[in-house]
């Protein structure tokens, strides 16, 4: 049947070789592209939650076992980047392997992760910018700055520099790759300096008391009027997918391998360079976080109403240091720039990957004439993000995030074990140790991650999918390649 007609290995590297994007993209830019992608909000905002309605002091263990999931699927992308380095990610790894209509609903998921993430990502920016904007006690008005859908008064209003800042960032990506990948060299220095800032400066305030019990014991706390099952190592693994979003993006790297100089060597030493720098960061704000601030302390109903919404900015206003709430949030919004524009850019990569192959239309992977850019796709995907970003009230769906994200993942794991059994003599650059070992932990932790994620992003998710179904049908299989070259 045509849904599982397979596109071999060498129909990509045919592709590879005609492919037109310029190849600038070396081994230092790659890591940076997988660091600027991880280090966003999330460790900045997700840490109060986690700590407080999950772990407890424990919550170094949440960033562990998401870490661990994690590294399982970056060594599984890996393998295949070192094989198929093409754009596509892991719609393309699906297409070499599983067959067409799982690639294309993988392609339809990683737009959940990729656009619904830059939307997500472009809100909190905004709530960023409107804080650094505090800082000098400047404020916008709240119609520009808040979406209809959440504004109080009348009349009109809009998330203004959620809008603008997805237009600044589609300019940039239009102009070049190379253009984009300097701005983030740099924005990523200055976050990895900050996050270093939060570390050491923050190991000066802990009090080892509050780690004391560091596992607390299972019981059950109020949440918006219901109760809630919390800590011991449910709350521990609960955390982990609550906390997911802040390891979102290191597969970006993936979706660069067109522009990558050196692609089989450079991608999955990147994938698994950025991963681990921004897993020890991580595990070391996670202790530091709990360490001067008692989890507690993290309750919405407690004396700190404002520690779960900005629990970094918090632990060092309460420690005394309001200048460092300064540095904080100047990192976030500097450098939840650069997650928005690795975001975009991976989206648009997929995007051209899709449309080579005929799944979506031409106009995707239309290149500009002299930037060598996918300047359309991009620019389309500029403006929907723009608008959704600055009209609607997107900011509650990190977790569809999270979701099309560990469904890509738990797919890799898949794929690559099953293109070993399939095709075991291609020439792999890198290889994932003790395969099937790694591949089945990799499936069980990425699905079980993705079943403990908000049930509603999982109705939602799935409705997204189911719509990516229809659309396969009714236009994607009759325009594929292969189906027009025959191939059943
Ligand atoms: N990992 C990215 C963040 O935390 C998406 O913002």
């Amino acid at each position: 049947m045509s849904i599982w007609r397979i596109k071999p290995v060498s129909a990509f590297e045919a592709d590879m070789k005609k492919s037109e994007l310029k190849r600038v993209l070396g081994k230092w830019s790659l890591t940076a592209i997988g660091i600027g992608a991880i280090i966003g909000g999330g460790i900045f905002v997700l840490t109060g939650t986690g700590a407080y309605f999950h772990a407890g002091p424990a919550l170094a263990l949440s960033f562990v076992i998401a870490g661990i999931a994690c590294v399982f699927a970056a060594l599984c992308y890996s393998e295949f980047a070192s094989m198929i380095p093409v754009e596509g990610s892991a719609y393309a790894y699906a297409y070499g392997t599983i067959g067409e209509m799982f690639a294309w609903i993988i392609g339809w998921g990683l737009v959940l992760e990729y656009a619904m993430g830059s939307m997500t990502v472009a809100v909190s920016w905004s709530g960023y910018f409107n804080k650094f904007l505090g800082l000098f006690h400047l404020h916008l008005p709240d119609y520009l700055t808040q979406d209809p859908g959440s504004y109080s008064g009348s009349g009109f209003s809009m998330n203004l520099p959620a809008t603008i800042i997805v237009l600044l960032v589609t300019a940039l990506l239009v102009k070049g790759t190379k253009e984009a990948a300097k701005a983030n060299n740099v924005i990523v220095i200055i976050k990895i300096a900050a996050v270093l800032f939060v570390i050491i400066v923050g190991a000066f305030c802990i009090n080892t008391a509050n780690w004391v019990p560091f596992i607390p014991d299972e019981t059950t706390i109020m949440d918006h009027g219901e109760s809630r099952l919390v800590y011991g190592w449910n709350g521990i693994i609960s955390g982990a997918a609550a906390i997911f979003f802040a390891y979102v993006g290191f597969d970006a790297v993936s979706t660069q391998a067109g522009e990558a100089i050196n692609p089989k060597k450079d991608v999955p030493f990147a994938i698994i360079t950025s991963l681990m720098v921004c897993t020890a960061l991580y595990i070391l704000v996670s202790l530091v976080l709990t360490g001067m601030m008692n989890y507690k302390d993290f309750n919405p109903m407690g004396q700190y109403p404002n520690a779960i919404k900005a629990p970094v900015a918090m632990a060092f206003e309460i420690a005394g240091m309001p200048w460092a709430v300064f540095i904080v949030t100047i990192a976030a919004t500097v450098g939840l720039i650069s997650v928005l524009m690795v975001m975009m850019l991976g989206q648009s990569r997929i995007f051209l990957g899709m449309s080579k192959d005929g799944l979506i239309p031409k106009f995707f992977s239309e290149l500009h004439p002299v930037n060598k850019t996918p300047y359309k796709n991009t620019m389309f995907l500029g403006v929907i993000i723009a608008l959704v970003a600055g009209f609607t009230p997107i900011s509650t769906l990190a977790d569809m995030t999270s979701f099309g994200t560990l469904f890509a993942f738990t797919m890799v794991c898949i794929a690559v074990w099953l293109l070993r059994v399939k095709q075991p003599n291609l020439q792999r650059n890198f290889k994932v140790p003790a395969l099937p070992v790694i591949a089945v932990c990799g499936i069980l932790i990425n699905t079980y991650l993705m079943i403990k994620l908000d049930k509603n992003a999982q109705l939602f998710s799935f409705a997204w999918l189911g719509l990516g179904l229809i659309i396969y049908f009714v236009y994607s299989k009759r325009h594929s390649n292969l189906e027009k070259k025959g191939i059943e």
